[in-house]
């Protein structure tokens, strides 16, 4: 009995350990899943998804497969060679035949090799050409969506799903799929050559895989823990970071550096917690795996040993030393594996994770799409028409109460009212960025939901307060789409609109950089390369919304003018604070709350004595104020 003494030890030392690890697992609460983790859809919908933008190479994944499998031959093959050489090299041999096996050795080794290389390089192409599909996918999806539900979704968000996520996925394909299936065919292989070999040893290594599915179960658990942690840290440092480096300008202004730093370092504070705590999990699972490793191996070499040593066999079988070194190398082979497969099975989690993120953004259905019999307008006269126009943008909340106007081809037309009465969103109607709820919005008599929208959009040209500018060059910022416009067009659209003082004072003229949002301009320059870029388009409908407000007074003069000659372009809409850049309107629309109070030209509505009446004397009286200001001052 004594002789079994040592193998007893041993096992009463891992069963302690166990012991000890179910009691941590019982004591641990789960806690509620994590963002990261949380998921509404089943796996098997996911897999499906995900299998579908993989189908169409499956031809690449079954030629992996089949070089998966020879590369997997030298796993099972090479510590039977090993073994066969021991068993040469322990009594007298020829060198030749120990030659002949080295050389075997050697070939499949270098075929191995090969078959990895060639694996992992049509693998990673796959994989990108798979998330290359994905991620296109995903762009082209959000961008189909309205503005009404760009809206809902923070751009930091829609940045990860293109970016991050979409990654995720394809780790998932050239990675942790093929290791976890390559890991599970050397598991099975290693198993069947060793029960070839000897299935007494085979059973006795068989008696530490309980203790290894028990300790990966309770790994998972503490795992998917500090996975949660670490991605939740991450994601608040993330949003912390991309909202406050935008902001960063006006922390300096008002001297929050301090404060600022402070709650970014809370954060930096909490990542590294959890990621000392992922690094303290690994930290105890896989020298508890290296434990259950040495044990077996420890126990083959004292069963085998004594075995061998004493030239008997062991229950039934008898072990040479090359049956030794040949299990010895197997055991490692199989714990490999198995420790790989439960540390990237929260990966795998993780992955999927991401798929659904993706694939909810995905199943976004876009709000605004053509109908079936949707016209194409290749000509507009500039006709527009409200009718009974109601809109919200919250349900409930009505921002236009019954908007009723109509507008002549050609006309210039002013919408005035204070801040919030609904000019913007007036404006962006016509655009049909939002659609109403009730009424009618016709442009030539068509009802614009009977267009198809980007023939729509594609007659307005656009003159908004906030100019944005893509990074590229001034030339490219006017020109905007791909169509050709010589440099004479576009130097003709510059001085139309008094652009190209400035442009002509620039190093580079029209092939001056434009850095990210145009920051390398002031203000009232990028209003100016707007209206040159919209005067170069001659779009059939131009609309200003607020476009002077950045422009000093010397300038407002210039653009005064232009705005004069753009008249004969196209119909024309202008929200403008300053009511001298309006006074000669066509017709003036004077709006309080959602509802239009009156209309008319300057002179009508002066006489009227109504509000239009009541704003323009208020600010004729600040600019006399001001005026005498500056003469005491002088
Ligand atoms: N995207 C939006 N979501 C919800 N409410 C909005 C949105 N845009 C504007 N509003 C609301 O609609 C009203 C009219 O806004 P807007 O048309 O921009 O006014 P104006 O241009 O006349 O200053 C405001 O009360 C504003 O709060
Ligand atoms: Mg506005």
């Amino acid at each position: 009995m004594h002789e079994y003494l040592p193998i007893l030890i041993v096992g009463g030392i891992i069963g302690v350990f166990a012991i000890l690890f179910v009691l941590a697992y019982a004591a641990i609460k789960n806690k509620k899943e994590a963002i990261g983790f949380d998921r509404n859809m089943p796996d098997g919908e996911i897999v499906r998804r995900l299998m579908a933008y993989a189908r169409p190479f499956w031809k690449d994944f079954l030629l992996v497969l089949v070089v998966m499998v020879v590369s997997i031959a030298y796993d099972i093959i090479s510590p039977l060679l090993i073994g066969d050489i021991e068993e040469i090299i322990k009594d007298d041999f020829a060198l030749s035949s120990l030659f002949a096996m080295v050389a075997v050795y050697a070939g499949i080794l270098v075929v191995s090799l090969v078959c990895t290389y060639f694996q992992s390089i049509i693998l990673q192409k796959t994989g990108q050409k798979i998330l290359s599909q994905l991620r296109l996918d995903v762009f082209t999806h959000i961008e189909g969506l309205s503005h009404n539900q760009l809206n809902q979704i923070p751009v930091g968000k829609l940045v990860t799903r293109v970016c991050n996520d979409t990654n995720a996925i394809s780790m998932m394909f050239t990675n942790i799929l093929v290791t976890m299936v390559k890991n599970v065919f050397i598991v099975l292989g290693v198993l069947g050559a060793m029960l070839l070999k000897n299935y007494m040893l085979t059973l006795m290594v068989l008696c530490f895989i309980p203790f290894l599915v028990l300790f990966t179960v309770i790994f998972r658990k503490f795992t998917r823990r500090v996975y949660r942690r670490v991605k939740d840290a991450t994601t608040d440092i993330n949003t912390y970071l991309s909202e406050n480096l935008s902001g960063i300008k006006i922390t300096q202004v008002f001297n929050r550096e301090r404060e600022k730093l402070d709650d970014f370092l809370d954060r930096s504070r909490a990542l590294k917690k959890a990621k000392q705590q992922q690094i303290f999990v690994f930290g105890i699972f896989r020298p508890m795996v290296y434990m259950l490793y040495i044990s077996s191996v420890l126990c083959l070499l004292y069963l085998g040993g004594r075995g061998y040593i004493k030239d008997i066999s062991f229950l039934g079988q008898t072990i040479s030393s090359g049956t030794l070194v040949t299990f010895y190398l197997f055991i490692n082979k199989f714990f490999n594996p198995i420790q790989t497969l439960a540390e990237q099975f929260n990966m795998l989690q993780s992955a999927f994770a991401s798929a659904e993120k993706i694939f909810s953004v995905l199943d976004m259905e876009p709000e605004l799409v053509d109908e079936p019999d949707a016209i194409e307008l290749d000509e507009i006269r500039g006709e527009i028409e409200f009718k009974d126009v109601w809109f919200s943008y919250i349900p409930g909340e009505w921002v236009l109460k019954g908007v009723s106007f109509h507008i002549d081809p050609k006309q210039t037309v002013a919408f005035v009212g204070s801040t919030g009465s609904g000019k913007t969103t007036i404006l962006s109607l016509i655009c049909r960025n939002y659609d109403i709820q009730k009424g009618q919005i016709l442009i030539d008599g068509i009802d614009i939901k009977h267009i198809k929208v980007a023939s729509l959009r594609k007659h307005f040209g656009q003159m908004l307060q906030d100019v944005f500018l893509f990074s590229g060059t001034i030339r490219g910022n006017i020109v905007l789409r791909e169509d050709s416009f010589t440099d004479d067009e576009i130097w003709a659209a510059c001085k139309y609109v008094n652009a190209d003082h400035f442009i002509n004072r620039l190093d580079h003229g029209l092939d001056e950089v434009v850095r990210e949002r145009g920051n390398n301009f002031s203000a009232g320059q990028r209003q100016l390369l707007s209206f040159a870029r919209t005067i170069l388009h001659k779009p059939a409908v131009m609309i200003l919304d607020e476009a002077t407000a950045n422009i000093d007074t010397e300038t407002e003069l210039l653009i005064q003018d232009s705005l004069e000659k753009m008249k004969n372009i196209g119909t024309m809409l202008i929200v403008a604070h300053r009511l001298s850049t309006i006074q000669h309107a066509d017709n003036i629309i004077v709006l309080s709350h959602g509802v239009i109070l009156e209309q008319g030209t300057h002179q009508e509505l002066l006489q009227k004595k109504g509000r239009y009446y009541q704003l323009y004397t208020i600010q004729f009286e600040a600019q006399q104020q001001a005026l005498r200001a500056a003469g005491h001052r002088a």
